[in-house]
């Protein structure tokens, strides 16, 4: 480890783009050229002090003891730093060095990797692998409405919104927001509380799911509301200090993550007043009224309003500097906001009027709604550029185009729901929502979180990801499943007989994919966590050749 910068033998040159060295390597002279394409981990290994000047910019933990091996410009964009400045502070630290820097990885730096191995945990168990069983037992009946499958389908959803979709966003939160910021992370040790709640909260609420109408159901599911509860409340409260500790001005996208907690915050509260009126219901008809009028609006707050308001603010926040993509030619970004926040305002009230009240004209309030869903889908995709050219491509980009595809089809099925109805008879359809549902969790929300963790994480844990699995065969996987149940899914209206055998594989095509990502995700944090420069051997060829 290096106390000083390694400057001996150095002569100083200057190019329009930055400042160039001659240094002398530790085994023979090299030549090495600071400029915009020198790695930050090159850098930090000739000067180790340099890494006081990145922290300045929030590289902060990132990239373990050795930094990551992404370029000066490319670390410039992500932190929204200007290249010419950063070059000029490395240089002059260089030139001056202020002491010795001792890197040592703290609370914060790694919290995210618990947040993250749950997420896999839980997708990986009793999120794809239960719900793949569902499935399976859907298929064998042929019927998407039994009964006996309820609690399952619920526990199955309740652990995928909060230990997977809430783990993986509360983890990215607690490691990018502060740096985004350019702060610290308020209260670490409080965050990491928040963590163990929400898991705490989750296994509670799926054991009263499953035990119901035991009397220890009650007791259980008021615990999960609890723990559920405080646990967001700590995570909003640790967020909003973090970012009043903050100097950086506001920056518009943020408007969409806070929004996003709100909805996550409101979805919590009424995923305990689903579970009890569910848990109070004396007949049948009373259980299906009830989980009539809230599911829908439940799964939409969770969904459309708190994870689809944090990919969007997410989104705008990272994937155009970390892909390098163009600007777009008109800023929709309030448009996106309002079109967003006010669809799922009108989409619920409406709803609620016309299950309770029968009035017709509220049904046009709700296809308003569903109309406006594909606008700010689109809106959203241009503002990011997601089908433009990237200047930096990765191997994780198709995650993210695909992503976006999905949200294009979810959001268009939408306006075409109460005419599917219609058409088939049904005064809720609902095989087609069932599979705009799934386009929506894992064609949009699940392939965002399977991109966006397969290229940060290696960042974090200083791994160069050009030298990683290209991850073809999880996508193609991921893709194939999640069209074939999308499609089967609104096909066992039409043809039972096949739709239904070839709709139990679909879960299980999904959850191989899962697995091999999963796997991959998990050991590279493990390198981060040992500082290990190399993955270690796998079953099967997770790194590139
Ligand atoms: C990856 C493989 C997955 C499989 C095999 C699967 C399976 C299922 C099945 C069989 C149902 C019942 C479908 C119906 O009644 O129409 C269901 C419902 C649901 N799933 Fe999944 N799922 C998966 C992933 C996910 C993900 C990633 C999420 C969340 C991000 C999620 C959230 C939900 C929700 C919210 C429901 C609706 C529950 C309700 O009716 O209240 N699922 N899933």
């Amino acid at each position: 480890m290096f106390n000083t910068c390694d400057l001996s033998h150095r002569s100083v040159l200057s190019t329009p783009i930055g400042l160039h060295y001659l240094l002398e390597g530790t085994e023979a002279m090299t030549v090495s050229e600071i400029t915009g394409n020198t790695s930050v981990a090159e850098v930090v290994k000739r000067c180790p002090n340099a890494r006081r000047v990145f922290d300045r910019h929030g590289l902060k933990g990132c990239g373990g003891e050795h930094g990551p091996s992404e370029p000066l410009a490319f670390f410039a964009a992500v932190h929204q730093a200007n290249l010419e400045e950063l070059l000029r502070e490395i240089n002059a630290e260089m030139e001056n060095p202020s002491g010795v820097y001792v890197y040592k990885e703290t609370l914060q730096d790694y919290i995210y990797r618990r947040f993250f191995k749950v997420g896999i945990t839980t997708v990986l168990s009793v999120g794809c692998l239960w719900g793949a069983i569902n499935l399976l037992q859907i298929a064998l009946g042929k019927s998407f409405l039994q009964l006996r499958l309820l609690s399952s389908i619920h526990a199955h959803a309740h652990a995928m919104i909060f230990g997977w979709v809430a783990m993986f966003v509360m983890g990215f939160a607690y490691q990018s927001f502060p740096r985004f910021k350019n702060t610290t992370l308020w209260r670490p040790e409080l965050a990491n509380l928040s963590f163990y709640l929400l898991a705490a909260g989750i296994v509670a609420g799926m054991a009263a799911d499953m035990l119901l109408p035991a009397t220890g159901s009650f007791v259980l599911g008021a615990l999960s509301g609890v723990f559920e509860i405080s646990s967001v409340g700590i995570f909003m409260c640790v967020l909003y200090r973090t970012a009043r500790q903050s100097i950086e001005p506001h920056n518009p996208y943020e408007k969409f993550i806070a929004s996003s907690f709100l909805w996550l915050l409101l979805g919590t509260i009424l995923e305990s007043v689903f579970f009890f009126a569910k848990a109070t219901a004396h007949f049948e008809h009373d259980l299906i009224m009830r989980i009539a009028l809230i599911d829908g609006p439940l799964r939409d707050i969770q969904l459309l309003g708190f994870a689809a308001l944090i990919i969007g603010g997410v989104s705008q926040r990272f994937v155009p500097q970390v892909y390098g993509l163009a600007r777009p030619g008109r800023d929709h970004q309030g448009l996106i906001f309002w079109l967003m926040n006010g669809s799922l305002v009108l989409n619920i009230i409406s709803y609620v009027l016309l299950l309770t009240t029968h009035k017709l004209y509220f049904a046009i309030g709700l296809e308003a709604a569903y109309l406006l869903m594909p606008v700010w889908a689109v809106l959203l995709a241009r503002q990011i550029g997601v089908f433009g050219k990237p200047s930096q491509p990765d191997r994780t980009f198709k995650f993210v185009r695909a992503a976006y595809v999905w949200l294009l089809i979810s959001c268009g099925m939408m306006p075409f729901f109460p005419l599917y109805g219609a058409l088939t008879h049904q005064v809720f359809a609902h095989t087609y929502m069932g599979s705009h549902r799934h386009a929506f969790t894992v064609g949009f929300i699940s392939m965002m979180i399977l991109g966006v963790s397969s290229r940060v994480v290696p960042i974090l844990a200083g791994i160069d990801a050009k030298r990683m699995n290209s991850l073809w065969v999880p996508f193609v996987l991921f893709n194939v499943g999640c069209t074939g149940r999308v499609l089967l899914q609104v096909l066992t209206d039409f043809v039972p007989g096949v739709a239904y055998p070839l709709l139990g594989f679909t879960g299980f095509i999904e959850l191989t994919a899962l697995l091999w990502w999963g796997i991959e995700l998990w050991r590279t944090m493990n390198v981060g966590r040992t500082n290990r420069t190399q993955l270690l051997p796998a079953p099967f060829p997770l790194a590139a050749g």
